[in-house]
C-alpha cells in the first residue's frame, strides 16, 4: 500500500487561545496516544466529580437516598447523548460489567452454541467461553480476517450460526485490531433467526454519532469514559427485546422489584458519581468544538498519524506498515511494528510498559493473528506533534528493540 501525502491539521484550541490539551490534566512528560484505553478526563469534569464527592462526603445520609434519582437524570442526559431510548438504558461501572451483567442474567440455555469473533476482547470472551461451560455448551469462534470487507466478516460470523446458537457475542469496534464490524447486518440476521445478540460497543460512545440507528441488538454496552472523556467507571447497558427485563445488575439491591433499566439505579452504599459527572464531559466537547467537528478533527488527524508513523518505520525496514483494517474506525488505527516486536498479547503489554519507561510514550500495542501493531487514538487534545514524536524518536527505538529481539531468538 501507498500513501498520498497526508496534510496535519491544525491542532485544535480552547476559546482563550491556549492548546486543547490545557482543558485536561493529562503531564507533560509523556506523549499521549492511546485514549482508546483508559480514556482522559477534562479538567471540568474532574472538578464537577470532585464537587460531587464533597457533597456526599459533607452530608451523606442526605445524599444518599437523592442518588437513584440523580443516575436517572444522568442516565437520561447520556441516552439523549447517544440517540437511544433513556427507558432502554442502564448505567454500569464499564463494559466488563455490562458483559457480565449480560453473561450472569440470561436464562440458562443448556448445550447451547455462543458464536464469538477472533476479534474480540479477551475479558469479554472469557466471559463467554466460562458462560458456555456453565450452560455445557460450546464456544463457536468466527475468523475473520483482518482486512475482510463487511460483506466478508458478516458472512465469517453468520456462517457459525447453527439451530444451537443461544448467543452472539460482537464487537462494534474491535480492540486489538481498531475495526469496525457489521453489526447491524449481522443483528438483523440473528434476529431473523432468533438469536440474542450482545454487541461490544466499548470504543464507540464520542466516536459515532447515534451508534445504535439501524442496529437491532438485544444487548450494547458502551464506555463513555473512553471517546467520551468522562470520569472512569461510566457505562451504558442497553436492553431491547424479550430478555431486557432479565438484566439485573451485578449489586443486587434495592432496585430489585423495579423493571429494567430503573433497578440498575440504586447500586447500594456506591460512589456513583462518575455517572453524574459523565454528562459534563460530552457537554465540554459540545460546547467547545462541537461532537461533529470533534470527530472530523481526530479522523484527519488519524489519516495524517497513520501516513507518518508507517513511512518512517518503512524508511527503517524497507516493508510495507500500513494496514488495511477492512472497515477501518475514524480515530483508531494500527501501524504494523517491525518483526520481532509484540508476537503475542504479553509481548504487546510488555512492550507498552516499556515504552512508558524509556520512551515516554503512552501507547497501545496489540497483537493479531501472531502480528504485533501499534495502535494509535486520536483524541482533541492530540496535535500533530504528538505524532511526529512517534515517528521520528520512537520508530528508531522500536526499530533497535525489533532487532534485538529477532537476535535474541
Ligand atoms: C472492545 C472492548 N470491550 C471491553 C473493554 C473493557 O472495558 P472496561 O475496562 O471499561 O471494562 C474494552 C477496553 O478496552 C474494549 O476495548
Amino acid at each position: 500500500m501507498t500513501t498520498a501525502l497526508i496534510t496535519a491539521p491544525a491542532a485544535l484550541t480552547l476559546p482563550d487561545g491556549r492548546p486543547a490539551r490545557a482543558a485536561w490534566s493529562l503531564d507533560t512528560v509523556s506523549v499521549h496516544i492511546n485514549h482508546g484505553s483508559f480514556g482522559a478526563v477534562p479538567l471540568v469534569a474532574q472538578e464537577h466529580q470532585n464537587t460531587l464527592r464533597a457533597e456526599m462526603d459533607a452530608a451523606p445520609v442526605a445524599w444518599f437516598p437523592t442518588l437513584p434519582g440523580l443516575v436517572r437524570e444522568a442516565r437520561t442526559s447520556i441516552a439523549r447523548f447517544l440517540g437511544i431510548d433513556p427507558s432502554r438504558t442502564a448505567m454500569v461501572p464499564n463494559a466488563s460489567a455490562g458483559a457480565s451483567v449480560v453473561y450472569t442474567s440470561l436464562p440458562v440455555r443448556t448445550g447451547v452454541e455462543i458464536v464469538v469473533t477472533n476479534h474480540g476482547y479477551g475479558a469479554v470472551t472469557m466471559g463467554a467461553e466460562r458462560l458456555a461451560r456453565r450452560w455445557g455448551g460450546t464456544v463457536r469462534t468466527a475468523h475473520i480476517p483482518l482486512n475482510a470487507t463487511a460483506a466478508e466478516a458478516h458472512d465469517a460470523i453468520v456462517a457459525e450460526f447453527s439451530d444451537s446458537t443461544g448467543l452472539v457475542v460482537i464487537d462494534q469496534i474491535t480492540s486489538p485490531t481498531a475495526r469496525l464490524l457489521p453489526v447491524d447486518t449481522v443483528s438483523a440476521e440473528a434476529k431473523r433467526r432468533g438469536i440474542p445478540v450482545f454487541v461490544d460497543g466499548a470504543h464507540v460512545p464520542g466516536l459515532y454519532d447515534r451508534p445504535l440507528d439501524g442496529v437491532d441488538c438485544d444487548f450494547w454496552v458502551g464506555n463513555l469514559h473512553k471517546f467520551g472523556c468522562a470520569p472512569r467507571g461510566a457505562s451504558v447497558l442497553v436492553g431491547r427485546g424479550p430478555l431486557a427485563d432479565e438484566l439485573y445488575p451485578l449489586i443486587d439491591s434495592w432496585g430489585a422489584p423495579y423493571p429494567f433499566p430503573e433497578r440498575f439505579d440504586t447500586q447500594g452504599t456506591l460512589d456513583q458519581t462518575s455517572y453524574l459527572a459523565a454528562p459534563t464531559s460530552l457537554s465540554f466537547i459540545e460546547e467547545t468544538w462541537g461532537w461533529s467537528n470533534a470527530r472530523q478533527y481526530m479522523t484527519e488527524l488519524a489519516d495524517y498519524a497513520e501516513s507518518i508513523i508507517a513511512e518512517a518505520f518503512t524508511a527503517a525496514t524497507g516493508d510495507d506498515h500500513l494496514v488495511d483494517a477492512g472497515m477501518p474506525v475514524n480515530a483508531l488505527r494500527l501501524v504494523r511494528l517491525p518483526r520481532g516486536l509484540a508476537g503475542s498479547h504479553p509481548e504487546a503489554d510488555a512492550l507498552r510498559d516499556r515504552a512508558v519507561d524509556e520512551l515516554g510514550l503512552e501507547g497501545a500495542f496489540t497483537c493479531f493473528d501472531g502480528v504485533g501493531y501499534f495502535r494509535l487514538s486520536t483524541h482533541v487534545y492530540n496535535t500533530p506533534a504528538d505524532f511526529e514524536y512517534f515517528a521520528e524518536r520512537c520508530v528508531p527505538a522500536l526499530g533497535d528493540w525489533a532487532r534485538e529481539a529477532l537476535r535474541a531468538l
